[in-house]
Order: structure tokens, then sequence, then C-alpha cells
């Protein structure tokens, strides 16, 4: 409509005015992704947005995704104005992991290495010994397993329970969930899968274990996009957020994709596939942080950045 394009257009000549960049999630919504691609932005998972914040030469980085993204990238480039269209856009496994619980937690386990998912407070990442995002976690722990180390994992704990099973290393587990992977129902999805029989599915791993047993592909957004390219089947029943069918459908536009059933229905569900907090970044929003960046730019505490910098660091230098 006209006055979505009218916003599109004033975006572009902010993001040009201030040699800013768009790097956006594959979780917010289609036109964001959409505008991220238009304006030579990114579109891309959490480690990827965490090195293209990093890399580029922006001078200000707009982050369209949840606030734990615009921590790391401020962690990673201290010297770039990093700017949220909400800081409101928070994540439930950032809630639930509050950093004087967690650092007790790992206090009581001293002999423990700790490894903690990329969604988390700049505050837990200081307390962590790695960071790691879906991409890269069972790389991780199979790399710490393989050393003798015992892990304390948080906080997605479906996620550490993943990878526990697939390495077999000793892994002590914060007991968090994401609130819209965590409604993907295993009972609904084998109905589901009745309806579909040629239908492969692919479940991000932050799912239940009865739905990631159900899976014929298990990852990352990336990976997951991944699958979808190689894998034979026409059709995906896809368990993760439905952002991600911007880019799948525009990869493999003769494929049909499918939301994977949640367990409640339209009214009960908190979520239904598309998490909240992704929803917040709007085209208005995005206007609103490039015309002022008060209320919109993310700060880390200087000794904070420092200590999180270290386990971020060693998360890039694996991945690389
Ligand atoms: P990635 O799989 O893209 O790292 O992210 C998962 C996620 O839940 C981000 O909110
Ligand atoms: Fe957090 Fe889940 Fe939302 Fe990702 S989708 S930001 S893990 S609540």
């Amino acid at each position: 409509d006209v006055q979505k394009q009218d916003y599109v257009q004033r975006i572009k000549q902010l993001l040009k005015a201030r040699n800013a960049t768009l790097v956006a999630h594959y979780y917010t919504d289609p036109e964001i992704q959409a505008l991220a691609e238009e304006t030579g932005g990114c579109i891309s998972d959490s480690l990827e947005m965490a090195r293209y914040g990093r890399d580029c030469d922006a001078d200000t980085l707009i982050v369209a995704g949840v606030r734990f993204m615009g921590e790391t990238a401020k962690i990673l480039s201290p010297e770039k104005t990093v700017l949220m269209p909400t800081l409101e856009a928070t994540c439930s496994l950032d809630l639930g992991c509050p950093i004087d619980k967690f650092s007790a937690f790992c206090d009581a386990h001293p002999d423990h290495t700790v490894v903690v998912y990329a969604n988390t407070s700049a505050a837990v990442k200081a307390r962590a010994d790695w960071v790691v995002t879906s991409s890269i976690a069972l790389e991780v722990v199979e790399h710490l397993d393989a050393m003798g180390e015992k892990i304390i994992w948080g906080p997605d704990r479906h996620l550490g329970n993943y990878i526990a099973k697939q390495t077999g290393a000793d892994m002590l587990m914060w007991q968090g969930e994401c609130i819209v992977h965590d409604e993907f129902s295993a009972k609904a999805l084998s109905d589901m899968k009745h309806l579909h029989p040629d239908a492969a599915i692919l479940v991000h791993p932050e799912s239940p274990a009865s739905v990631v047993d159900m899976a014929d592909a298990v990852g990352s957004t990336t990976q997951l996009i991944n699958a979808s390219r190689t894998m034979p089947n026409d059709k995906f029943i896809v368990a993760t957020d439905r952002g991600i069918f911007y880019k799948m459908q525009q990869l493999e536009p003769s494929k049909t994709f499918l939301e994977a059933p949640t367990g409640g229905n339209g009214a009960t569900c908190k979520s239904c596939a598309h998490c909240p907090w992704m929803a917040m970044n709007g085209l208005v929003a995005i206007h609103d942080a490039l015309t002022d960046n008060s209320g919109h730019e993310i700060f880390v505490d200087a000794q904070l950045r420092e200590k999180a910098l270290i386990p971020l660091n060693r998360m890039l230098d694996f991945s690389a």
C-alpha cells in the first residue's frame, strides 16, 4: 500500500544518509527481510548476523531481530552505532535466564565449562566460557566433550537435550525454552504427516524432543533452508518460526512449505509459529530508529562488554 511504500522510500534515504545497514533475522516479517535485501543489508541466522555486523563497514547497524542480537552486534563493534526498531523485543530464553540465578548455578559447579546459547543477555555471556548459536552448538560441544570437559548448558533445555543425545556429552541443563518452538506438537504433527505423506519434516532443535524425533532434518535456520534446497522432496512441513518461509519460498519457488502445527489452536497458543518479539520489527519502528536514536540505541556496559567479547570471539573463531 501507498503508506508502506512511503516508509520504504524514506528508510532507504535514511540508510544511505547515515551509512547505515539493515541486518535482519530470518524470523522477521517478509517486508523487513525484503527491505534488508533490497538495501544491500543482510538476512541471516544469528551467527551470520553477528559476523556480518562486525565485518561490514557501515557506521550504523540497524538490527531487526531481538535484543540479544543487538547486544551481540554492539559487543563485537563498539565503534558502531547499533540501533533496534524497538528495545522491547526480547526473547523467552533471555528472560528465563537471569544473571544472578545463572551465575549461582555456575558457581555451584566450578569444574564445568559454561556454554551459553547466543539468546542471552550480555551479562550471561560475560559469565560464560563459550557462546554458541544453533548452527555450531553441536560442533562446539563435540569439541569440548572430546577434550573431556563437563558442560553447563543454558538456557534452552530442548536444544541442550538434543545435543547431549547426539554427542553423549556430560551436560548440566538450565531449564529454559523458546515459547515459539516449545509449542510444536508431535501428536498434531503426526496427524498432519498422514495428510501429507510425501512431505519432509524440517525441525529447529529448540523444539521438544518428541518433535525433533520425527524430523527428516534438524538444524538452525540456515541449515533448514539448506535442507529445503538439497532434499529431493517437493513439500516440507517446517517446525520453526514462519518468517523462514520468505527465504525458503524465494529460493525454491516451486516447492510447497507448510507450517508445523502447534498444540493449541489459534485461540490458545501464545505464539503460533511466529515470535511475538520478532514481530515487533516493523517499518515504522525502523524509520523512527533511523530518524532519532533515542530509545533505540543499544549500549553495553564497558566491563561486561570486555568479558562477553571473549566467549563470542571464541565462537566466531571456531566457526571461521
Ligand atoms: P538461528 O537458528 O537463526 O541461530 O536462531 C534461532 C533463534 O531462535 C533466534 O531467535
Ligand atoms: Fe527467542 Fe524463540 Fe523468539 Fe527466537 S523465536 S527470539 S528463541 S522466543
